[in-house]
């Protein structure tokens, strides 16, 4: 008989594991809380864990096949294996096709549906699988706990899920649904929460960030800036910052905020993906090169300082050498503080994955070397631009040496202090003092009143 077959005690002690972007991470840790407020505690490392929570993520083969080899990681010497569920965007797009592949799998849940973890986990203790990949009308975050204690001084809150944008390459459309807005009362109550609860730095998540769009207390509709700035208000909350936008949604009224709302941070995470406007059209992204750059032009008059970061897509079916050098002009032109590139990866069900002219992984290599020699290039140029500058940071983690904190810069950077008395969540007056491709040294000067 197989373990499926057999009622399971309540499980204790659960991990989550959350794999992908922020958004990923936000809904582990609401899952967490979840699991908490059910009575169950978090298993300390090294510590076996009766119920494993894998938050997984799609968007490329490589991501998504990972969740396989870490369910057969979690096999005991026994032949047992913890209750497993499966949460995330893996959960979504593959459903019952998990289980199949993984017996061992006990729960499947979608990203929308999460809210009932704990209805399906009574379900799997009697032995049965547990699947739900729902998109429900109801949103799951009026049947979540309210925003406790934040564990880290930088807290995510999902402003906006789903996308209506299509770009042919990929699986969010698919995964997390429509288009949605969480209402603008949720979000001022959840962002106090979170203030209240310890934190400083709260990051608007969405895969569409910049396309939220909500009512205020008085029935006036706003836009992501209007919601910034209400954000603005709240006491104890030291920096804002949001993302992923997408070009098309980047209004004049948003671009502004960058220039006169204090607490916005000077930073920007606008992908283009390619600087091939014929690439572009055949992965719908529905702007241009020259529009692109463009609101770049605008956005950096807002705010001279602001830190730049992209995503790219190399290797898109029918990308030639000369799309490709496209890309790298675009990149010099725009020139990033820092971004995130890929080899292009087929998903199942998207258009580009049977289009003709799939380009060899090898050429994708290639392309891939020189597009991050170049970008690493600029990050490095931009780290060393602030080499001698005084700067506030934010102390995020603890560093390797002794005594040493990691906090970031309001350009998002990475820089180590040696910072005696001086705990995470601190906000420091730094002096840098030397800079690396990935991060940066400072000298404390004086410590900001919180
Ligand atoms: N909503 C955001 C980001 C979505 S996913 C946006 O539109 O920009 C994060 C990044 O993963 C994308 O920006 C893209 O660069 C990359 N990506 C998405 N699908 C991919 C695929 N099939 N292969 C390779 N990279 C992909
Ligand atoms: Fe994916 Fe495009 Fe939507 Fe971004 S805008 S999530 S890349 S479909
Ligand atoms: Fe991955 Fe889903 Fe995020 S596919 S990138 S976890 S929205």
């Amino acid at each position: 008989m197989s373990k499926n077959q057999i009622s399971r005690p309540d499980p204790k002690k659960f991990r989550i594991k959350s794999f992908g972007c922020q958004m990923n991470v936000y809904d582990g840790e609401r899952m967490f809380e979840m699991l908490i407020d059910q009575g169950m505690t978090d298993a300390a490392d090294g510590e076996e864990a009766d119920l494993v929570v894998l938050n997984t993520c799609h968007i490329r083969e490589k991501a998504a096949e990972k969740v396989y080899s870490d369910i057969g990681r979690l096999r005991k010497k026994d032949g047992t294996s913890p209750m497993i569920a499966v949460a995330g965007c893996v959960a979504q797009a593959e459903g019952k096709e998990i289980s199949r592949r993984a017996p061992s799998v006990d729960i499947v849940v979608g990203p929308q549906a999460y809210h009932r973890l704990p209805e399906l986990i009574t379900r799997a203790k009697t032995g049965k699988k547990a699947l739900d990949t729902d998109m429900p009308a109801a949103s799951k975050f009026d049947a979540l706990p309210t925003r406790g204690k934040q564990a880290r001084p930088n807290a995510f809150l999902t402003v906006q899920e789903g996308c209506d944008k299509f770009c042919t390459y990929c699986v969010v459309p698919y995964t997390r649904g429509a288009e949605i807005s969480r209402p603008w009362i949720d979000l001022i109550d959840e962002a106090k929460a979170l203030v209240d609860g310890g934190a400083k730095e709260i990051t608007l998540l969405g895969q569409n960030v910049n396309a939220w769009t909500g009512q205020d207390d008085n029935g006036k509709t706003h836009g992501l800036d209007g919601l910034i700035r209400a954000l603005d208000d709240i006491p104890g909350l030291k920096r804002i910052r949001y993302t992923t936008s997408h070009a098309n949604d980047m209004t004049d009224a948003l671009i502004a905020a960058h220039a006169d709302v204090g607490k916005l941070m000077p930073y920007l995470h606008l992908p283009v993906q390619s600087g091939s406007d014929r690439i572009l059209k055949a992965m719908n992204r529905s702007h241009t090169t020259e529009s692109y750059l463009e609101i770049l032009h605008r956005v950096r008059n807002a705010r001279p300082d602001i830190a730049l970061s992209g995503d790219f897509i190399v290797g898109f079916p029918g990308e030639t050498d000369a799309d490709f050098e496209d890309t790298l002009s675009i990149v010099r032109e725009a020139n990033y503080s820092q971004a995130y590139s890929f080899k292009y990866s087929p998903r199942p069900g998207t258009p580009a994955a049977t289009m003709d002219d799939q380009i060899a992984p090898e050429i994708m290599d290639e392309r891939l070397q020189r597009l991050q020699a170049l970008l690493n290039e600029q990050q490095h140029d931009f780290n060393i631009q602030t080499i001698g500058r005084e700067t506030e940071i934010l102390l995020e983690r603890i560093g390797k040496l002794d005594g040493q904190l990691v906090g970031k810069t309001p350009w998002l950077q990475s820089v180590h202090v040696i910072a005696p008395g001086l705990k995470i969540g601190d906000m420091v007056d730094v002096e840098i003092e030397a800079a690396g491709p990935n991060s940066m040294t400072g000298r404390i000067r004086e410590r900001i009143a919180a």
